[in-house]
């Protein structure tokens, strides 16, 4: 044993351990494989990464570069005026309820940083009861951000309709808890609550004195009715979280929107200073032009609407099984018998399809035999694809 800076010691690498407990990301999994199909030559069809392809509107873009001033100043965690009063015009148009856009929101440098920090308001890494629970499957940054912030991560198992039903956990697990996830619509089931499950949801958390985070990045990528928010149920004791990834294709912008219980929203405004989690002020004014429009949103609607309509089609054709999925951006297909979702997606990655497993999604067993596909390729790529997939049937 040498002192560390003693002569002869050897430097090792020490890291954070929780790292270690951490799957590797799914997207960094799909890359590689893209990677390695594209390099053989192959055409792949691309339904893994959930990253549409279709263009950011012209209108949104054309408000960046006017946006860029001489001398480019740090921009503030509350971010501009205008950007959280077209979120609160969008929320009031959308669900019909009314956001003070000074108390009540925050914008984000996407909504995958606010997922990943929103434990640290609430987990104490000290106290037994630390636990944060989320949908198992789920998005796999609920769980990431509780391991990190020295939570309990409790991954709750969804199966059959894939609804997360909150008031089924045990009461021990609800007394240790901080932190409620859900998620609605659901990634990567496309499930989505209803208004009498957000309640439910809502009243146990309230019961057990829980912070209730919504995450809500799909409430404009729906098909039939419109899914309801947690906000318009409730705000007390409730934190939302909002994107315009998928809404206005503007993944690349890093851009989405925390709104709730005007007390934790205080709290979390002076917590986002530290790391400053401030969006650019140029970004905020092209996501400002983006919530104050909802032709757009519809437009964007009504394309994935049609490369689902072509991939259920398909699905339903060659009798595979489509569960859940009833808004969202996802499909959420089960794997036909003798397969698991991974040899099912490994099979038609032969074909250059590139799903995901469901199990990229879960700590748990609960995603098998299911595969997730993205509805990015467009319509025509679609239908090519289907083609494809034919061959393996
Ligand atoms: C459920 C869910 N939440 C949050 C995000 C993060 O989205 P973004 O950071 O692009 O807003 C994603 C991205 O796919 C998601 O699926």
């Amino acid at each position: 044993m040498f002192r560390r800076g003693a002569p002869g010691y050897a430097r090792a690498v020490r890291l954070n351990p929780r790292l270690d407990t951490l799957p590797s990301y799914p997207t960094v999994v799909l890359d590689e494989k893209r990677a390695a199909l594209l390099a053989s030559g192959k055409r792949v069809f691309d339904f893994g990464t959930g990253d549409p392809t279709e263009p950011t509107p012209e209108f949104i873009r054309a408000q960046v570069a006017p946006a860029i001033p001489d001398n480019c100043r740090y921009p503030t965690v509350l971010g501009g005026a205008a950007v959280r009063e077209a979120f609160c015009g969008w929320a009031h148009r959308r669900f019909g309820v009314s956001l003070n856009p000074a108390t009540q929101v925050l914008p984000s440098s996407g909504s995958k940083e606010a997922v990943f920090h929103l434990p640290l308001l609430v987990v104490d890494p000290d106290a037994p009861d630390r636990t944060v629970v989320f949908p198992d499957p789920g998005y796999s940054v609920y769980h990431r951000g509780a391991v990190l912030a020295g939570g309990v991560p409790h991954p709750q198992r969804l199966a059959g309709d894939f609804k997360q039903r909150v008031w089924e956990l045990p009461p021990e697990v609800l007394r240790q808890t901080r932190l409620v996830w859900i998620n609605s619509p659901h990634n990567p089931t496309g499930a989505v609550l209803t208004r009498a499950d957000l309640r439910r949801t809502w009243e146990v958390c309230r019961e057990y004195d829980i912070l209730l985070a919504s995450d809500e990045c799909y409430a404009d990528t729906w098909f039939g009715e419109p899914p309801p928010s947690i906000l318009e149920v409730a705000q007390e004791g409730v934190i939302a979280i909002f994107s315009l990834s998928k809404r206005s294709g503007m993944t690349g912008y890093r851009t989405g929107m925390i709104a709730g219980d005007p007390a934790w929203m205080r709290k979390l405004r002076e917590l986002r200073v530290n790391p400053g989690l401030a969006p650019q002020d140029f970004v905020n004014a092209a996501a400002a032009a983006a919530w104050n429009d909802d032709a757009h949103a519809d437009e964007r609607r009504a394309i994935f609407k049609a490369k689902r309509d072509v991939m259920v089609a398909f699905l339903e054709r060659a009798g595979l099984e489509i569960v859940a999925s009833e808004a969202s951006f996802y499909l959420w297909v089960r794997a036909p018998e003798g397969h698991t979702g991974q040899t099912y997606a490994e099979r038609l990655l032969e074909a250059g399809i590139m799903t995901n497993p469901g199990s990229a999604f879960a700590v748990t067993d609960s995603a098998d035999p299911y595969v997730r596909l993205a509805l990015v390729p467009d319509v025509e790529t679609c239908r090519e694809a289907c083609a494809a997939w034919e061959a393996v049937l």
